[in-house]
């Protein structure tokens, strides 16, 4: 199994900006995490990070052929891209979405997420766990829809 780890803007600041909400750790630091996770679950991971909406959508496209599920952060454009919501709705694959910060607690705004309903379900708020939960999430189910 393979699953492909996407990160919108502003995501490689990570460690950088609003350490408050985003934490201490670089996104480079998260996605080793991720990785010796993945590991342990026994399933294979990729990195994919982009400040724009159209190369985080081709991502979401190319996992077609190579990928089994999406994880995906898709930061600020979780609250309006509806291009990004019809990508995740176009490819037939699982697809979580996940955020560092505890969306729902922090402005107005970003507790209207348009991508989440396209997904299979949504995290928030665990930091650097919300992506593990997510993928030890993803293996679970397909281990349980290929038996
Ligand atoms: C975020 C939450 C978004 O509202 C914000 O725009 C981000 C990061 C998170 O991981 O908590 O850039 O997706």
């Amino acid at each position: 199994m393979k699953i492909l780890i996407i990160n919108g803007p502003n995501l490689n600041l990570t460690g950088i900006r609003d350490q408050k909400n985003y934490g201490i750790i670089s996104l480079d630091e998260i996605n080793a995490q991720i990785e010796n996770h993945a590991d342990r679950f026994g399933v294979s991971v990729g990195f994919f990070q982009s400040n724009s909406e159209g190369d985080v959508i081709d991502a979401i496209h190319a996992a077609r052929s190579d990928f089994d599920g999406i994880i995906i952060n898709p930061a600020a454009y979780t609250h309006y891209s509806y291009a990004i919501r019809d990508a995740v709705d176009a490819v037939n694959l699982p697809v979580i979405e996940v955020h560092m910060s505890n969306v729902n607690a922090r402005e107005e705004f970003r507790h209207k997420s348009v991508i989440a309903p396209a997904c299979a379900g949504q995290i928030s708020g665990l930091g650097k766990y919300s992506y593990i939960a997510a993928l030890y999430a993803l293996t679970e189910i397909y281990k349980n829809n290929s038996k």
